[in-house]
């Protein structure tokens, strides 16, 4: 049994991977090693199995050289502070890590099996340690266009994003709430009586959001009620490194990055709470009928689920509320656009913890213990 160091797992990713762990009996198998940053020495979590060792300290080296394999969703800095010296040290395990740091570096594959085990198994064939999960809003878009991407039938993707607040951090999540209490809060007795004014309502929601006390420490603007544009940091080109990230890590999950497929469209952060939603205009590369590419997309993957493009199914299915806290990718609104045949709308949601962020870690975990 493979010794499998585990840092990071309080956190939100990291409690979402030990549920799905849990769920899937992964522990059963392995021999976890839990790593704390500040409470070496406590007990461990209960993960239904004896013999689990005290936390030990996630910065100690010689506790990390033990293990086969790193599972870290303690985030970027922590890979940064400590990756280097560990391999420097001569370690040779499995690294599996959530956070971008090392996402583009040469060294490493970006993991997302369902579409690309093909390139996992190529690089655990040539000796490849580190293996990192994608961009949240990058994975959940392949998973939903599997089917088109395997048969390189994708000509090029706009995909204008609406991204939940988990994606910003826990605390961002708090802060919606907050936003969304303060807001109703301020309106509550003109709510209680049906006959107030509705612009008046308005008036006042909109005094509460520009006022000095609305709760904006994490976001910076009001989310709740409003919109933000602009997710991560700022990037020379005029995009959002969030906005980059979709060309760079699909193709380099594809294994394609030396002939791209041209991916770019505009994130933007909505107010919900942790499924990502994404609307496609995607350019095939040959004019297919709508049901063919139905029944592509659907036969991709066991998490794909494709919705007929009716206001039903669709305002039922393709929501955040429908989603969040399954495994399942519906892919909708499949339709032809007036620019032309070989030119298709799609609209998809997924929750950004599970498929974006834990599931294709444990499955990593899984494909090393083949
Ligand atoms: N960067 C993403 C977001 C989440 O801000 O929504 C993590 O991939």
């Amino acid at each position: 049994m493979k010794r499998v160091g585990l840092i990071g797992w309080r956190g939100m990713v990291g409690s979402v991977l030990m549920q799905r762990m849990q769920e899937e009996n992964d522990f059963a198998d392995i021999d976890p090693v839990f790593f704390s940053t500040s409470q070496a020495g406590q007990a461990a979590p209960d993960v239904g199995k004896s013999g689990v060792p005290a936390l030990k300290d996630a910065f100690d080296l010689d506790a990390l050289r033990e293990m086969d394999v790193i599972v870290t969703c303690q985030g970027g800095d922590y890979t940064n502070k400590v990756f280097g010296p560990l391999r420097g040290s001569g370690w040779e395990g499995y690294w599996i890590d959530a956070a971008s740091a090392l996402r583009m570096a040469d060294h490493s594959v970006i993991v997302l099996d369902p579409v690309n085990r093909k390139v996992i198994d190529d690089a655990l064939d040539r000796g490849v340690k580190d293996y990192i999960g994608g961009n949240c809003t990058v994975s959940l878009m392949m998973l939903a266009l599997g089917g088109l991407l395997e048969k390189d039938l994708i000509e090029w993707v706009s995909p204008m994003t609406y991204q939940a607040a988990s994606g910003a951090g826990a605390q961002n999540m708090r802060e919606l709430l907050e936003q969304m209490g303060g807001l109703r809060g301020s309106v509550a007795e003109l709510l209680d009586n049906p006959g107030s004014a509705i612009l008046e309502i308005d008036r006042k929601v909109t005094e509460t959001m520009r006022d000095g006390s609305f709760p904006v420490e994490h976001f910076g603007v009001p989310l709740a009620g409003s919109l933000i544009p602009y997710i991560d940091k700022q990037m020379d080109n005029g995009q959002s490194k969030e906005e980059w990230k979709a060309q760079s890590e699909t193709n380099k999950i594809l294994g394609r990055s030396d002939n791209p497929i041209p991916i770019d469209g505009i994130c933007v952060r909505i107010g919900a709470m942790r499924s990502h939603s994404q609307a496609l205009t995607i350019k095939l590369r040959k004019d297919l009928p709508v049901d063919e590419i139905e029944s592509l997309l659907a036969e991709a993957n066991d998490w794909v689920k494709v919705i007929p493009n009716d206001r039903d199914a669709s305002i039922q299915e393709l929501s955040p509320a429908r989603v969040t806290g399954t495994l399942s990718v519906p892919i909708g609104r499949i339709r032809k656009l007036a620019m032309g045949p070989e030119y298709i709308s799609a609209f998809t949601v997924g929750d950004q913890l599970l498929w974006g962020a834990a599931e294709p870690l444990r499955r990593m975990l899984r494909i090393l213990q083949e």
